[in-house]
């Protein structure tokens, strides 16, 4: 017998069919909601026998096809013990090991951090990441969403190091048409796993320090999933979207904003002068109170929340804007987001507070 294992989709988000050429047993992993009749189609087609439909973790990103399928093809869905999806009728921990198609040993590992119900499957050959390790420079899955947690996410990392090398890494994502490549190649170039081999107060500042999209959409992406939602609508999802690649890790494509920075003692200037620019600090409200402080009469709005309260800041349009963040990672996406909502002139205040304390 011989184990087969296919890309359904195109797009990044990936569907994986496993199989074996003897009996056409197959398993579905990380179904996607848009496809599942050319699942359907594909089974009857082919005389698949479907056993499971896996996700890997709660996606934020799409609708999972996974609680359409149970209904459709009659089979169980399997997902993390945590998960907080109610219609999943089949619990894996860390360590379960079940006998595939009754001859092949596969090992679930439980790899939190992009979400807490995020797990990996290891085959003789091959490792399922899911979103908890990308390909190559893609990194592995932004860790900010809820359930989200970096330091869970350097351990999980750890874990992978120690995996055999030659293990092919097959993960959920990808968005650069990278391909299936073995865990050594990913030790050497996926910037996640060498940031790993530092503490782990290292990379957790290292993500933190990375510039994220916003992410409210994907709030309501996760609800639906939670709810086993069965219509590719239940949530709104932009188009064309990398949403859960960290792009701290990517080249900022071309139909990006492009925003300009201002070092901070050019901002002390301006803010002393005749028309003062807005200043807009995107962390958490907790920042501004910690030691590194705040630029004072600063508006602070979350990054989170940046999105979706643009309308508040319409009396601003025509102002200079200047964003705000810990060292500028976060105040350089809002100020894209800005600059994509019609706001002409914003700036990032260079090496956000950690620069403007040394002044
Ligand atoms: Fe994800």
């Amino acid at each position: 017998m011989k184990l087969t294992c296919k890309q359904l989709n195109p797009g990044p988000c990936k569907t994986w069919l496993i199989g074996n050429d003897a009996n056409n047993e197959v398993i579905f992993l990380d179904p996607v909601i848009e496809h599942v009749n050319d699942y359907q189609q594909l089974v009857e087609r082919e005389g698949l026998h479907v056993g499971m439909a896996i996700d890997t973790h709660t996606h934020a990103d799409h609708i999972s096809g996974g609680a359409s399928l149970k209904d459709m093809l009659q089979c169980e869905y399997g997902m993390h013990a945590a998960s907080p999806v109610k219609c999943a009728t089949f619990s894996m921990n860390d360590g379960f090991t079940w006998n595939l198609f009754d001859t092949i040993a596969v090992k679930v590992m439980h790899t939190p951090g992009h979400t807490r119900d995020s797990i990996s499957l290891i085959f003789p050959d091959w490792i399922f990441t899911g979103d908890a390790l990308f390909l190559d420079d893609g990194g592995a899955g932004r860790d900010d969403l809820p359930g989200g947690d970096a330091g869970a996410h350097w351990e999980t990392l750890r874990k992978f190091a120690e995996l055999d090398d030659e293990l092919i890494v097959n993960p959920a994502h990808d968005y650069r048409d990278r391909q299936p490549s073995a865990l050594k190649r990913q030790k050497e170039t996926n910037p996640h796993l060498k940031k790993s081999l530092e503490s782990r107060d290292a990379f957790v500042q290292y993500l933190e320090d990375l510039k994220l999209g916003p992410a409210d959409w994907m709030k309501d992406v996760l609800t639906a999933n939670y709810a086993c939602a069965r219509d590719p609508h239940a949530a709104w999802i932009p188009a064309d979207s990398p949403a859960c690649e960290v792009k701290g890790t990517m080249d900022i494509s071309a139909n990006e904003a492009q925003v300009g920075s201002i070092p901070p003692f050019m901002l002390k200037q301006k803010l002393a002068g005749k028309q003062p620019p807005l200043l807009i600090d995107v962390r958490e409200p907790g920042e501004l109170d910690a030691p590194l402080g705040h630029i004072e009469g600063v508006l602070n709005i979350p990054i989170g929340q940046l999105a979706s309260r643009i309308g508040e800041l319409d009396e601003h349009r025509d102002k200079d804007i200047v964003t705000v963040c810990r060292s500028g990672g976060r105040a350089y996406t809002a100020a894209q987001i800005l600059s994509v909502g019609g706001f002409s002139n914003v700036a990032v205040l260079e090496g956000g507070m950690l620069q403007w304390n040394t002044l």
